[in-house]
């Protein structure tokens, strides 16, 4: 029997490749006929390790499994998918994962990240294929069309920035991935590139033929060396198969790709100082204008797009910016990875259309939270994104309406917070986080950030109160307008959104709980 136990960094910290070694030594020793497939993850990170074994129903699940279970799993007939107390049923039937809209993440948790062939079976290189059959131009306007934004937290549509790049006349111009992941609770780009990294390969030659790039770059944060290895060998072997390199395809396109390893620094998130830091230098942020799309890396043309970004161009080019177009809601169309996080009984990857509610996906998906408590608050789109309460988890997923509503949909991480949490000391941490990955060249955020802890510091414990809170407006004003960068010039919304919607954690002392 065909045996898969995920590779999936998430999947190995909780004993991953104990299961499958333990299912490899019983193969060994001749008591049972199997062969382990390291699969990424499915996303249901509460029941990883999770076991599938091919049956003729499909592929039957097992979670979590534990290296000592597989004896017993193995003894009660796994192999054959029979039952067990782990046994989840036929994976594609789960309900949590039958209900979710996998577009992007289609192959991810099915295939076998570093097989070509299996990637090809499951539809990979069809939009590559259907790329190259267009002209540059005609890619770009089929991205447009599609509706696709950027998937890092702004939003930009990408067809619009593709189409910078291209009008540029330059000889030599880039495709950067931005792999450096840094919001917290976001998780979606690392499994991409354990899971599925030919799909991210192919979203950037894609983009390189849209533009006329001839050279890549993926910036991975030292934090993945999972995802640094995937990739490397990704890479490897799609330059063995006439995927990357000279004539790729049998097609006029040269395009090659490099990976570089960011070093810890936030910061090295935001596009300007990425680029920097592929230039080797420091990541301090640079001005804009100039955009990249039109003076980017070495001062050339550059697309600076986010893995989730890179990674759903290939399916837009293989069924058309149609079908994409179709699902979501207003502006924000297609799907969204949102990754559930926090202090939530299910977390995990749930993708579907945007519109769907942060109520349904905490409630529904998330199935409260993982204490048990009342859930209080969720921040959605990482350190900089807004603290909503529960009477704010109707809102929909969509860039716009959340925008609206002081909030953002950002890199789409919800982490989930229940009844314990202190929002005078989340709002602090905001401050204190923005003071130590601050690159320090603007003033409104390299001291904002300092003093915004002083005084939250000061309301806190009570010190002349409402002169205080008056002043930590005014600071939140100033590093609005002024900061050079979304680091500092989003602070402010956390911080904000615990003040109005939470404002009695502010009053000093403990909340009384049940
Ligand atoms: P931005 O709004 O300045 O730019 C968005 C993108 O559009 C950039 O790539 C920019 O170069 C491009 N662009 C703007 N005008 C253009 C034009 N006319 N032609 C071509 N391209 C154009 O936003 P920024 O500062 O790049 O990103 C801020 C966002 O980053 C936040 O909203 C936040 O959600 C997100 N973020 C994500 C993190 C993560 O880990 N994924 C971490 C921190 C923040
Ligand atoms: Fe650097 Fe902060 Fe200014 Fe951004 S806002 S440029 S991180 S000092």
């Amino acid at each position: 029997a065909t045996v898969y136990v995920p590779r999936d960094s998430a999947a190995r910290s909780v004993g991953a490749d104990e299961v499958a070694q333990a299912l490899q030594h019983a193969s060994t020793r001749g008591d049972f006929a199997l062969d382990v497939v390291r699969n990424g993850s499915r996303g249901m990170l509460w029941l990883e390790p999770l076991v599938e074994v091919v049956t003729p129903q499909g592929r039957v699940g097992y979670g979590p499994v534990a290296p000592e279970d597989v004896e017993g799993l193995l003894a009660a007939g796994m192999l054959d998918g029979a039952d067990h107390p782990l046994r989840l049923g036929v994976v594609d039937d789960l309900r949590w994962l039958a209900s979710q809209n996998r577009v992007t993440f289609a192959r991810v948790g099915v295939t076998d990240p570093l097989s070509a062939e299996d990637y090809e079976a499951h539809g990979g290189l069809a939009g590559l294929r259907a790329a190259l059959e267009l002209a540059p131009a005609d890619v770009v306007a089929e991205v447009t069309a599609s509706g696709l934004r950027g998937r890092g937290g702004a939003g930009f549509p990408a067809g619009i920035k593709w189409k910078t790049v291209l009008d540029c006349p330059d000889e030599l111009k880039f495709v950067c991935c931005n792999a450096d992941e840094g919001d917290s609770g976001t998780f979606a780009d690392r499994m991409v590139m354990e899971g599925d990294p030919f799909m991210l390969i192919e979203g950037m030659t894609i983009a390189a033929h849209a533009v006329g790039a001839s050279e890549g770059y993926l910036y991975i944060r030292s934090e993945y060396p999972d995802a640094v290895a995937t990739i490397r060998r990704a890479i490897g072997i799609a330059r063995e198969h006439g995927w990357l390199g000279h004539n790729i395809l049998g097609s006029a396109l040269d395009f090659d790709l490099h990976v570089r390893v960011g070093a810890g620094a936030y910061i090295c998130g935001e596009e300007t100082s990425m680029l920097e830091s592929l230039e080797g230098k420091r990541g301090m942020v640079r001005a804009k204008p100039p955009i990249p799309a039109i003076e980017g890396l070495f001062g050339k043309p550059t697309v600076v797009n986010n893995v989730l970004t890179l990674a759903t161009v290939p399916v837009v080019m293989a069924e058309g910016a149609q079908a994409y177009e179709r699902l979501g809601v207003e502006r924000s169309r297609g799907t969204q990875v949102f990754q559930l996080g926090g202090n939530i009984a299910r977390g995990g990857i749930v993708e579907t259309a945007f519109g769907i509610t942060l109520r349904e996906l905490i409630e529904e998906y998330g199935g409260g939270t993982h204490s048990g408590r009342p859930v209080r608050t969720a921040q959605v789109g990482g350190p900089l994104g807004a603290y909503l309460p529960e009477s704010m988890f109707d809102l929909p997923m969509d860039y716009e309406a959340f925008a609206a509503a002081g909030a953002m949909v950002g890199h789409g991480g919800v982490v989930v917070f229940d009844d314990s949490v202190d929002m005078a000391a989340q709002a602090r941490f905001a401050m204190e986080f923005c003071a130590e990955e601050s690159c320090g060249k603007c003033t409104p955020c390299r001291v904002g950030a300092v003093r915004g802890v002083e005084v939250i510091d000061k309301i806190v414990a009570g010190t002349h109160r409402d002169e205080n809170l008056a002043l930590l407006e005014d600071l939140c004003d100033l590093m609005t307008e002024g900061s050079l960068c979304a680091m500092g010039g989003l602070t402010p919304l956390p911080v904000r959104s615990a003040l109005t919607h939470f404002p009695d954690d502010f009053l000093g002392g403990r909340r009384l709980l049940d």
